[in-house]
């Protein structure tokens, strides 16, 4: 147990951006003269920023989550993505925003915003904290990033390792066993 984990970007950094984030996002959808949202934050990793963009959003915020899998406890996406766990509320006629930990290849998100496309929203838009732009395979529009990042594995605020360091309040990277 216990992996060496080092720091890429550290907590202040984190929240520094979530509060740009937040702003500029409420800022974008008030000049639209949107002034509630539906935001659904994808679980398990996408629930920690979620509710940390929630706070910092200026709008009236009704919050849902959704789960997807298409992992497992490996590193790698296989392409098939289920919905596993859906909204409570329903999307038709809101506008949507859709907020995720981390884009790799954008496979499980295109698939999302399919999904959720088809059920009539007004508007969807994504935010995502962290997106690898190297890894894509399946394109998709990110609406609002928080960080790119190169191609390395990271962990924490949300993001996990085998379930593990979700609960980091950093993201780090996890160092290859010597
Ligand atoms: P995609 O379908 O390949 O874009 O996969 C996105 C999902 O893969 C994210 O929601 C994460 O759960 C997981 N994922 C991708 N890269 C990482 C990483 O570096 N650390 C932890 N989870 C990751
Ligand atoms: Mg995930």
């Amino acid at each position: 147990m216990g992996d060496k984990i080092s720091v890429l970007i550290p907590e202040e950094k984190v929240e520094e951006r979530i509060r740009e984030l937040g702003k500029q996002i409420g800022e974008d959808y008030k000049k639209e003269g949107v002034e509630e949202i539906l935001l659904i934050g994808i679980l398990k990793g996408g629930a920690f920023f979620a509710t940390e963009l929630a706070k910092r959003l200026d709008l009236q915020v009704m919050v849902d989550f959704m789960a997807a899998s298409s992992y497992g406890d490996s590193t790698e996406s296989n392409g098939n993505v289920k919905i596993t766990r859906d909204t409570d509320l329903s999307v038709e006629g809101r506008d949507i925003l859709i907020v995720e930990d981390i884009i790799d290849t954008g496979r499980t998100l295109k698939a999302l915003l399919e999904i959720i496309g088809q059920r009539g929203a007004k508007s969807i838009r994504l935010c995502t904290l962290l997106d690898k732009p190297d890894r894509r395979v399946s394109q998709v529009k990110v609406d609002y990033n928080g960080f790119k990042i190169p191609d390395v594995f990271v962990v924490g605020y949300g993001l996990d390792y085998a379930q593990r360091y979700r609960n980091l309040p950093y993201i780090g990277v996890v160092e290859p066993e010597k």
